[in-house]
This record gives structure tokens, C-alpha cells and sequence, in this order.
């Protein structure tokens, strides 16, 4: 990682309208300093924060988001925040699949009354931000690169599986199904890795692809995959109907994405 000197983080910061809106409110009005590198969108609850509106914001360029709403059991929407705790971690094993560092989404709590803490927070979170670099400077990616990554990323967390998942954790784990069995979070944790990889890939197989037909092993070079995985994953769209077989090159089979 490059030490960037002089360099000036720019952070979005997510908060919900009940707490941490009104905390960073007391945080102006009691005159707790804290840098001015933060800019405020304020959403009625922090589970309004879509997965893909984080990863947007990163494509715009962002070096950091942050996501606070009110302290678990206190949500003004009963369990708005239990499902932003579970959603936020997902997106940050997203993040680490493009190779961004995690660390660049904050996801914390803020109530009315926590001016200092919301103020604290705002200059530990800047200073994290600062000490990583610039977005992607932890990464030996050029910055299209990346973007495009992101882009790819954002894509695979818009998927209705693993929307579905992300939606469900709470009762998979939590909450026996009617034969009385539960899924461990390990198990759960697990899959969903399993899940955010397969769909990130073959998110990044379908931009590889533009316009052309390309074969699998012309595939595997761009998205810097083994043929094998990519194979599987062609195969999968191709199920999908998102990618069309169109013939043989060698030994190696063409695809090229439908429509295109
Ligand atoms: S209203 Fe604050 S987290 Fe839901």
C-alpha cells in the first residue's frame, strides 16, 4: 500500500433519521469538532441503505461510506437495523471480492443523544480512511480496473439468490424450520461466500465478454480465472439464458453473451 501524503478522504456517510441524524445534529449544536471529510445523506433508516447503493458510491469514486442508525434493539422500525447489521457484512465480503479492503464501509450505531460518539466516530473512521490511501490504493488495480470491478460487483448483489439470502439470514439462523432444524452461522457464513463468489465471477464473465464470442479459454485470460471455473460458470449463464453456445475453436468451446 502506497502512503499517500496530503491526501484528503472523501466519505459518505448514511444516517438514519431517528439517531444518528439526530446525533450528528447534537454533535453540530454542542460544538464537538470532527472533520469536515463526512457528507450527510440522511435516509428515515439505515435498512433503506441498499447493498448496491454502497457499492454506487464507490463507483462515483468515494474513499469511504459509513452506515449508522440507531443502536440495535432501538430502531424505530422494530428490526430495520438487525437487517443492516446483516446486510452491511455481506456487502463487505463483496468489497474484499473486488480487493478492496472491507475497512473502507463503516457500519455503527449513533443515538440522539450520542453527539460526542457520532463525532468520534466521523474523525476515527477519516483517519482509517486517510492511513488506507485513496479508493483502491490497496490494490495493484489501475483505477478503471477496478471500477469496472465494482461495477461487476454491484451487478451480483443486485441477484435476486442472493438478495433472497441476505433477506433471510435472520430466520435461517435464527428460527428453526418446520422439521425443527436451524442453519449454523458458520454454515450460513459459508455459503454466502460461496454465493458473492460465483455470482461476482460470472458477473465479471459477462462484461469480459462485450460484444464478442470469445472461447473459454480467451474468457479465463480476461477475468485472470482458471478454465475450469470459468467453464462452470458459462455453463451456469448459459442455463440462465444470459450467454449463448455459438460453436468450437480447437478444443476450447465459444460462448458470446446474449443479445449482444
Ligand atoms: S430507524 Fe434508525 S436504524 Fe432504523
Amino acid at each position: 500500500m502506497i502512503s499517500q501524503e496530503g491526501f484528503e478522504p472523501d466519505v459518505l456517510g448514511f444516517l438514519c433519521n431517528w439517531c444518528s441524524y439526530a446525533g450528528a445534529d447534537l454533535a453540530g449544536v454542542s460544538r464537538f469538532q470532527y472533520p469536515p471529510n463526512v457528507r450527510i445523506i440522511r435516509v428515515m433508516c439505515s435498512a433503506r441503505v441498499d447493498p448496491t447503493i454502497v457499492l454506487e458510491a464507490f463507483i462515483r469514486g468515494l474513499d469511504g461510506v459509513m452506515v449508522l442508525g440507531c443502536h440495535l434493539g432501538d430502531c424505530h422500525y422494530m428490526t430495520g437495523n438487525y437487517y443492516t447489521e446483516k446486510r452491511m457484512k455481506t456487502t463487505k465480503n463483496v468489497l474484499k471480492s473486488t480487493g478492496l479492503s472491507p475497512d473502507r464501509l463503516l457500519i455503527d450505531w449513533v443515538s440522539a443523544a450520542e453527539g460526542e460518539h457520532f463525532a468520534a466516530l466521523v474523525k476515527d473512521f477519516t483517519e482509517r480512511i486517510r492511513k488506507l490511501g485513496s479508493l483502491g490504493n490497496e490494490t495493484h488495480l489501475e483505477l478503471h480496473q477496478l471500477k469496472k470491478r465494482l461495477v461487476a460487483a454491484k451487478e451480483a448483489l443486485a441477484q435476486e439468490k442472493l438478495r433472497w439470502l441476505v433477506g433471510r439470514e435472520m430466520e435461517l439462523v435464527d428460527s428453526a424450520n418446520v422439521f425443527e432444524e436451524k442453519v449454523s452461522q458458520k454454515e450460513f457464513d459459508q455459503l454466502m461466500l460461496q454465493i458473492i463468489e460465483k455470482e461476482f465471477s460470472k458477473r465479471r464473465i459477462l462484461q469480459s465478454m462485450q460484444g464478442e464470442a470469445l472461447s473459454i479459454r480467451e474468457i479465463a485470460q480476461r477475468v485472470g480465472a482458471s478454465p475450469r471455473e470459468v467453464l462452470r460458470n458459462v455453463v451456469s449463464l448459459e442455463h440462465e439464458g444470459l450467454v449463448l453456445f455459438v460453436g468450437v475453436e480447437g478444443n476450447s468451446p465459444k460462448y458470446r453473451r446474449a443479445g449482444g
